[in-house]
């Protein structure tokens, strides 16, 4: 049995054919095969790990270098997909073989985040992984945007397709990724295959020129739905233009959807907005992001609150090791060895998913401990409550 990276001309006997057992209907018909060598091209900075015995691939596991915002720093991020192994291979160890190897590779390359989407939840916590929030989904009829109809709003409305506006669109979604807690982003190479499919149409909010909101959306039939992406604007006026916009469709269509993070708050939109918003979370087909640190130099220098705590963490691969940390100046320090336990700080004990949990924001320290992701003393939940603050990560991604 060996375990090897694979180039991209290999993923189509490889990754690709165990990715298309294992997430399409199947078995695969000869046309589908042959659509496969068109994704090559958006799959070519992965790195793609097999595990391989004797000519067959029993397992694969691909990661994408991305990059991802933590509490306002943008950090490189390995987004992990196409989790697989062979029906008849099930159960031997070989995804976490490959998901160890992969994990060991990133961070060697500087990866400091991860986050994946998982076909459940307890598999990847063994990982280290811990949940993140699922965007919402928010269903509302045209109609019900009328209101905005006669609005004469200070700003202007593009609409094209994604294949002419993709540079607008890529541009305004770096802009997001530098500004939103969580907010996460493909390579080039991966992101323009939106371009390429030229699949969409691209609503953006503009202000003096400058692109404000952006939303991506198709339209399945006439009397049907205007379903659209992640609703993304930088400001209430932007929303509002791209609802005004959508209000427009109101003889078209019966309903629109759209994505929103979930501190958005749909029903306090518009006066008589009738909504319907809803996270769908079930095993294995609708997931809800998760992530974890991968290295605890992700930690230095974010802007966290004045805390002070020496935390120990156990049982990981990846962030074994005693830490202070300081949060006094407003940037995170790092402290290692006997500078440590200087001034005898409250000291917590956490696993990868418990700190992941509370620097990603997502957990409060006794829920930490509740979750069985560390021992936190009372003390020492005071500091990393003070260093740590809960926050909504908003992923974007979806891979
Ligand atoms: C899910 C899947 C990738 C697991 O691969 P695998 O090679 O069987 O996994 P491993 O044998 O390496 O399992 C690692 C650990 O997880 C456990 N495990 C495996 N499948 C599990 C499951 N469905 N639920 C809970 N635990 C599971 C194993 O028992 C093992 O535990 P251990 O570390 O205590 O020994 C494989 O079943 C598969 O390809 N499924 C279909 C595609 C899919 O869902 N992919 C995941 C996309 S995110």
């Amino acid at each position: 049995m060996t375990v090897r990276r694979v180039n991209a001309e290999e993923r189509l006997s490889t990754s690709f054919a165990l990715g298309a057992y294992a997430f399409e209907a199947s078995p695969r018909s000869a046309a589908r095969a042959e659509e496969f060598r068109g994704y090559l091209p958006y799959n070519k900075g992965n790195r793609t790990l097999v595990v391989e015995e004797g000519g067959t691939t029993l397992a694969a596991a691909s990661a994408i270098p991305m990059r991802q915002n933590l509490r306002g720093e943008v950090l490189p991020m390995a987004g992990v997909a196409g989790v697989a192994s062979h029906p008849l291979a099930r159960r031997q160890g070989h995804v976490r073989t490959l998901m160890h190897q992969l994990l060991d590779e990133m961070r060697d390359e500087g990866h400091q985040l991860s986050a994946l989407y998982p076909f459940r939840p307890s598999f990847y916590a063994r990982f280290g992984y811990v949940g993140l929030p699922k965007p919402r989904t928010v269903t509302f009829s045209p109609a019900d945007l009328g209101e905005l109809l006669g609005a004469d709003l200070p700003g202007e409305v593009g609409w094209e397709r994604i294949g002419e506006g993709y540079r607008d669109w890529r541009a305004f979604t770096e802009r997001c990724l530098n500004e939103r807690h969580g907010f996460a982003i493909f390579p080039g190479y991966r992101d323009v295959g939106l371009r390429d499919r030229d699949e969409h149409w691209l609503l953006t909010a503009r202000t003096g020129g400058t692109v404000t909101g952006a939303v991506l959306y198709r339209i399945d039939d006439h009397g049907g739905t205007l379903a659209a992406g992640d609703l993304l604007a930088a400001d209430p006026l932007a929303r509002a233009l791209m609802l005004q916009f959508l209000g427009r469709h109101v003889d078209q269509v019966e309903r629109v959807t759209v994505q929103v993070p979930v501190d958005e708050v749909p029903e306090l939109w518009l006066t008589d907005l009738a909504v319907h918003v809803e996270a769908r979370v079930a095993r294995p087909g609708y997931s809800a992001p998760m992530a974890r640190l991968l290295s605890i130099d992700a930690l230095a220098g974010l802007p966290v609150g004045p805390g002070r705590v020496r935390v120990e963490l156990t049982g990981d691969r990846w962030l074994a090791g005693s830490y202070l940390l300081d949060g006094t100046t407003g940037a995170l320090e790092l402290v290692t060895g006997a500078a440590a336990t200087v001034g005898a700080p409250p000291t917590a004990t956490l696993t990868a998913a418990g700190l992941s949990a509370l620097a990603y924001g997502v957990l409060e320290p006794v829920e930490v401990g509740l979750r069985g992701l560390g021992d936190v003393s009372t003390d020492a939940a005071a500091e990393l409550r003070r260093l740590f603050p809960r926050q909504n990560p908003y992923v974007f991604a979806d891979f």
